[in-house]
């Protein structure tokens, strides 16, 4: 079965049983909404489903993985509300609806990101049926993520390149951060609910691979899609006059490269047992239209 068809339903349903576990009262209540508001609005849940799928590779138990899985995609929505607030890219949708911070006011959507950053901290440290082992470890590897190091050291490079002329070293080196670093975690965290530490590193190849092909595709998306089909703007990195593997290279070259990327990470899927779902996936991401 297809990895976005058989993942995601669980970790939807999973997702609202996590936020209802949240206690709050009356005077707070509107961060939790806030935060609701942004994770239930329908992403791909590309990354959560990579955590089962190599959960599963691993030979783990998949029930195991679906509260990390979780957890990721709560840090990859808090990434998503910082990323639209007018500070940053400020863009007025996402996932098919108004920004969190056009809904709810930038203060509450700040909050909301951080409490989103939190709270998928603690579904790991609480989340059952992984040792404690298991789960330091999956915290220690989601820290070094999403930081300094990771995401937002990415999303820092990201908001400085307005204009300038990247190598593609240095625009490797922003998507890396930004945007493979939870691809890759994905990866690895699902091998490590599978037991399987030593698969962490193959996986990490394969999620870096995936990740540079993912990211310049969103970025050719945002030049050559509608806001309809993407639910999120387009035209947004020429606004802000962003420095874009297609905007340096040109879109025939980025689509090359994405396409050469793929293979690249089609090839090291291959080396994973039971590989057909994550190669099929691969290939589909590359010709993804949202
Ligand atoms: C968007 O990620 C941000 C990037 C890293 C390009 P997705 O394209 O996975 O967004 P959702 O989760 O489906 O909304
Ligand atoms: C990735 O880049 C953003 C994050 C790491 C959160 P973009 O800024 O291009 O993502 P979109 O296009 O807004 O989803
Ligand atoms: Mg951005
Ligand atoms: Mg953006
Ligand atoms: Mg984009």
């Amino acid at each position: 079965m297809e990895i976005l068809e058989k993942y995601p339903p669980m970790i939807e349903k999973r997702l609202d049983e996590l936020m209802e576990c949240i206690p709050v009262c009356a005077p707070e209540k509107i961060c939790k909404e806030a935060m609701k508001y942004s994770l239930s609005a329908g992403g791909k849940r590309i990354r959560p489903a990579l955590v089962c799928a190599f959960a599963e590779m691993a030979g783990g138990d998949l029930s195991a993985a679906l509260d990390p899985a979780c957890a990721l995609e709560m840090i990859h929505t808090f990434s998503l509300i910082h990323d639209d607030m007018p500070c940053m890219d400020d863009d007025d949708f996402r996932r098919g609806r108004p920004s969190c911070h056009k809904k709810y006011g930038e203060a509450v959507a700040l909050l909301a990101g951080d409490a989103l950053e939190c709270y998928a901290f603690e579904v790991i440290a609480c989340a059952e049926n992984l040792s404690h082992e298991c789960r330091s470890s999956l915290i220690m590897t989601l820290a070094k993520a999403v930081g300094v190091s990771g995401m937002i050291g990415g999303q820092t490079i990201d908001i400085g390149n307005e204009g300038k002329g990247f190598s593609e070293d240095v625009l490797f080196r922003m998507y890396s951060m930004k945007t493979c670093a939870l691809i890759r975690c994905a990866c690895a965290m699902g091998c490590i609910c599978g037991g399987r530490s030593d698969l962490v590193k193959k996986a990490e190849e394969y999620g870096e691979a995936l990740g540079l092909a993912f990211q310049i595709v969103d970025d050719i998306l945002d030049i050559t899609s509608d806001t309809e089909t993407l639910g999120k703007p387009t035209g947004s990195d020429r606004e802000q006059d962003k420095a874009t593997y297609p905007a340096v290279f040109g879109l025939e070259a980025a689509r090359e490269k994405a396409a050469a990327l793929t293979a690249r990470a089609v090839q090291i899927a291959g080396e994973f047992p039971d590989n057909e779902p994550l190669i099929s996936l691969t290939e589909k991401l590359l010709y993804r239209v949202k």
